[in-house]
């Protein structure tokens, strides 16, 4: 069976309809004040269908028979849910998703649904099989999720009118819709919400070599001309992280601009990518305090994760989300019953004497 992206018949005048609230307290955005603007910078950036969208095969070969499915049937898309790291392409994803199905994305976060009323609006402005999509959703408060329980499934938005003796309940049928949820912690959504999502994809970091192509692209849209192996240095220093990449593909541009001929070579991406304090396999700073510190203060470990994160000063989310995830891919960091550990890996990247017999038992999560 061949899957064609980039069919979907957009509905006249209001696909690019992209509906956003702003950021709050406590939104990813108002949580990472680097976030926001970089949000900003990336959506030039952005791939717009499947077919420009780089890596995550195995998802988005899934995610293509699941589209066409829903196309050739005329039905709206099962709940679908994304999960993974951050960076890595989830509001992208969804973006394309309601690209190829031809509807409308509204876009939101978990903690942006304050009140019944706020989830009540933006489920009753859906038009036919549009997509909503819930950024963060393990920070939906246990009342806005036991509204969306029958919204997901029947289309029922049931609440509650009023208050004290003359509060009434009220039940309304909603339009087909589509719930888009992502999140970093797949692990905090509660038994019930993640049984009512009929999909559910998780996305990988990506290897040195997709983030080389992405690099390329992100380069040619910027007109900045960058050879192979420039880019293959940018991708290398990445953390598996497309945003990252972008990220670090404009900062090593302005150095290139302003201190060299303006080309991203592999020297004029390490000279900026070493003087940013990032090293030949990515690790930053903080990565690297995170590490000195289990070896140098716990002795290699195990140490508590918000021990560990009194210590370098970062908050133990920050930690868990932002730094683990590739210094487990890499290699350098063991999650154990009693806490993390730092490997023989971690010494040797660091150069440090490695004497101990380290944690063994692993903790799989
Ligand atoms: N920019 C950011 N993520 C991307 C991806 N997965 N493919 C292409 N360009 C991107």
């Amino acid at each position: 069976m061949s899957i064609e992206f980039g069919s979907g018949k957009p509905r006249a005048g209001n696909k690019q309809d992209i509906a956003e609230q702003p950021a709050r307290a406590g939104d990813a955005a108002a949580l990472d004040p680097t976030r926001a603007a970089e949000d900003e910078a990336e959506a030039g950036l952005r791939p717009r269908t499947m077919e420009e969208y780089i890596g995550q095969e195995e998802a988005k070969g899934n995610l293509a028979v699941f589209i066409e499915g829903a196309k050739r049937r005329g039905e709206p898309l099962d709940h679908v849910l994304l999960h993974g790291p951050p960076g890595l392409g989830k509001t992208t994803l969804a973006a394309i998703i309601a690209a190829e199905l031809g509807v409308n994305l509204r876009k939101t976060s978990g903690p942006a649904i304050e009140k019944p009323k706020d989830l009540a609006a933006l489920l009753t402005n859906l038009e036919e099989n549009d997509i909503l999509f819930i950024d963060e959703i393990h920070r939906l408060s246990r009342a806005i999720e036991e509204i969306l329980y029958p919204a997901m499934e029947d289309r029922q938005l049931d609440i509650i009118i009023g208050q004290g003796p003359s509060a009434a309940s009220i039940c309304l049928e909603l339009r087909n819709f589509t719930l888009v949820g992502a999140t970093t912690r797949a692990g905090q959504l509660s038994a019930p919400l993640r049984d009512r999502f009929g999909i559910d994809l998780k996305l990988e970091l990506y290897t040195p070599q997709e983030l080389q192509d992405i690099v390329a692209r992100s380069a040619g849209i910027l007109g900045v001309p960058a050879d192979s192996k420039g880019a293959l240095e940018i991708a290398t220093r990445s953390r598996g992280t497309p945003r990252i990449a972008n990220r670090l593909l404009r900062r090593v541009r302005d150095f290139a601009q302003v201190k060299g001929d303006g080309v991203i070579t592999k020297q004029a991406a390490d000279e900026a990518l070493t003087r940013l304090g990032i090293d030949k396999i990515g690790l930053d700073t903080v990565d690297r305090r995170l590490l000195t510190g289990i070896i140098q203060i716990y002795g290699g470990g195990p140490v508590g994760l918000e021990t560990l994160a009194a210590t370098v000063n970062e908050e133990a989310v920050t930690i868990e989300d932002m730094y683990e995830p590739y210094l487990l891919r890499k290699g350098f960091l063991s999650r154990t019953l009693r806490g993390r550990c730092a490997t023989r890996l971690a010494y040797e990247h660091l150069g440090l004497p490695y004497d101990g017999e380290g944690e063994q038992e692993t903790l799989t999560m």
